[in-house]
């Protein structure tokens, strides 16, 4: 941590989370809590909430949550230090100088090293765009277009011809050989020594939503093979959960979301003031990011390219947009190739009108569908009728389906009460889809072990929170050890220390993350309104379920390390001992 906690908590305890959000948001009383319209989603209806006993906000709309440290972190983009030194700064605290020995940055995790080496290059990178030996690149940059702001606010870079200057710069930074590879930025080989893996490319820092720079993306800046190289995935640089531009993008306050297929688009996009645009990383778009997606928005643009590539791309998106419960629609940017080259030829009016004009993405799918048929022959008709029939099949909701029934025959004159027969006797051979399953935010959750001793490490905090009479109960069966999780480890070591004072204060707890990602969990932990369970019994009998739940995992976890690890015996003893009593004892909630 750069503060003492001590400061830290007196900054949060300065700052009254009612008037900082105030100053952002609209919120109104209602009860013991004040809501307003969440400013990390859009949505017409009020389901964020701020609670002044709690000093926490939290969305029950998006998921997002936290401290007044988080909310400022959300809406400002801080990281952590910046929320303190603001906040700080507000309430007349000051800070003493920040904290970094020698010694903490040894204990630095690889994770910040490898983001701190990823910062150096990039920066290297900017530098070099303006140099002697970068004049190539700008040159390409210029021709593309881009204007100085723009090529600044997206940090683009160069990276020489030289084949290994980055390497000796970042050596110079402190940098050890491993990490410099692990990064992906330069390889080893006998011949050549190490040497920089980009090379005579124009480059674009990819960064995750707190704007850390997490990969890079290059481009050659002529027609050589391979057009874009791209960092490999690392521990910091999951591809299938991030998104180009979406660091800008989320704070835009636009209604959708455009998601382009390349970083060419979503800069132009964004240069011509469409700041919602997207993109992914050189993959296909996945699940992950249609979840991440579905924090922020409601509705998804696609704007890919309009060849039969960016076609078939087109389509699987759409699946996975419905999937994750999002609303697709298709922008034709005909006759241009992508938006990039839409926006340089049409402009931002024409692309507005284009924008307003996005088809539905099921007509979409229809229209794709129907280039197969000849529509002249009663043959092909009548296979491409019965095709759709089946799609419409995928509707589960009886009065969607109808609307898109009518509509679809509207379209392609076919009789409303024949389309509606066909689709009948497809459902009664195949059955209609089940709805989607729509997680209403965050990363859908499936119920594999993992998550499962997840969930109950969770819950069993939440259980904790709300009714925290229950500790002396179960403190003779569970202790911090049990969380087997670090994050949940790392909260029940400050929540069960509290509670050994009487005491409880979730705000804190939440500031001993300084990561955005980990506040929200823990936000979340907090937050969870357990299920109404109608009965004292019931109740009883989930919560006991919860504490044999952790335990086993628990028993197992450290079952499993006999071998290697010593001090696991002590926890596997102890442990079985608890297991039985626990399964024999009645814990009541009264
Ligand atoms: N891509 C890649 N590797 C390649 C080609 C493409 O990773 N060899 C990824 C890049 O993320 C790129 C996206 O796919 O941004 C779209 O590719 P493409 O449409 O070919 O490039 P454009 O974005 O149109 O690039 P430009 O306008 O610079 O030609
Ligand atoms: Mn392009």
């Amino acid at each position: 941590m750069y503060y003492p906690d001590e400061i830290v908590e007196e900054v949060r305890m300065k700052n009254d989370i009612v008037d900082v959000v105030s100053g952002y948001v609209k919120i109104q009383k209602k009860g013991s809590s004040y809501f307003g319209l969440c400013p990390f989603h859009n949505e017409k209806s009020p389901s964020f909430s701020v609670s002044p006993s709690r000093q926490m906000y939290y969305c029950f709309g998006c998921g997002a949550g936290g401290n007044v440290f988080t909310f400022v972190m959300e809406y400002e983009n801080y990281s952590f230090p910046e929320a303190i030194k603001h906040l700080a700064q507000k309430a007349g605290v000051s800070l003493p100088e920040a904290e970094y020995s020698e010694e903490m940055k040894k204990r630095e995790s690889k994770r910040s090293r490898l983001l701190e080496v990823n910062k150096e290059a990039a920066k290297y990178f900017f530098y070099q765009l303006r140099s002697d030996k970068g004049e190539g690149g700008y040159a390409y940059l210029k021709k593309r277009q881009l204007s100085d702001e723009t090529i600044k606010k997206f940090g683009l870079g160069f990276a020489n011809v030289t084949s290994n200057d980055l390497v000796k710069y970042l050596k110079g930074k402190g940098f050890e050989d491993k990490l410099i590879q692990e990064a992906g930025l330069a390889s080893f080989d006998e011949k050549y020594g190490m040497h920089d893996k980009f090379w005579n490319r124009v480059m674009f820092p990819i960064q995750d939503i707190n704007h850390r720079v997490i990969g890079f993306g290059g481009r050659v800046m002529g027609d050589a093979k391979p057009k874009y190289l791209n960092s490999p995935e690392t521990m910091i640089f999951d591809k299938s959960r991030n998104l180009y531009g979406l660091n800008y993008a989320r704070t835009s306050r636009k209604n959708n979301v455009i998601l382009c297929e390349g970083y060419m688009d979503v800069i132009a996009m964004h240069q011509a003031g469409f700041t919602q645009a997207v993109a992914s990383l050189g993959t296909a778009f996945t699940e992950g990011q249609a979840s991440l997606l579905k924090r922020y928005t409601e509705e998804v643009i696609l704007a890919y390219d309009s060849d039969g590539a960016g076609t078939t791309a087109a389509l699987r998106a759409i699946g996975i947009l419905k999937e994750a419960g999002l609303t697709g629609k298709v922008l034709n940017l005909e006759p241009y190739k992508d938006p990039d080259e839409f926006i340089k030829n049409m402009g931002t009016e024409a692309f507005e009108e284009r924008m307003k004009a996005a088809e539905n993405s099921f007509f979409f799918e229809i229209r794709m569908l129907q280039k197969d048929y000849d529509l002249q022959d009663p043959e092909s008709k009548t296979k491409f009728y019965r095709e759709i029939a089946k799609k419409l099949c995928g509707f589960s909701e009886e009065v969607e389906r109808d609307n898109y029934i009518q509509a679809v025959a509207d379209k392609y004159s076919i009789g409303t009460q024949n389309l509606k027969k066909l689709v009948l006797s497809y459902a009664t051979q195949t059955g209609l889809a089940k709805p989607a399953e729509r997680p209403k935010s965050g990363i859908q959750k499936k119920n594999t072990p993992d998550e499962m001793r997840k969930k109950s490490q969770r819950l069993l905090l939440t259980w904790l929170v709300e009714e925290p009479s229950l500790y002396g109960k179960i403190k003779k069966y569970i202790s911090t050890e049990d969380f087997t999780e670090d994050l949940y480890k790392k909260v029940a070591e400050r929540l069960f220390a509290d509670l050994e004072q009487g005491q409880m204060n979730p705000a804190a707890i939440i500031s001993l993350f300084s990561d955005e990602e980990e506040q929200r969990e823990v936000a979340g932990v907090f937050n969870t309104r357990l299920k109404e369970l109608t009965t004292r019994a019931e109740q009883e009998k989930a919560f006991h379920d919860i504490v044999l739940a952790v335990k086993r995992n628990s028993y197992e976890y450290y079952s499993a390390q006999l071998g290697s690890d010593v001090s696991a015996l002590n926890q596997v003893i102890a442990g079985k001992k608890a297991l039985e009593e626990l399964s024999k004892t009645h814990i009541s909630l009264d």
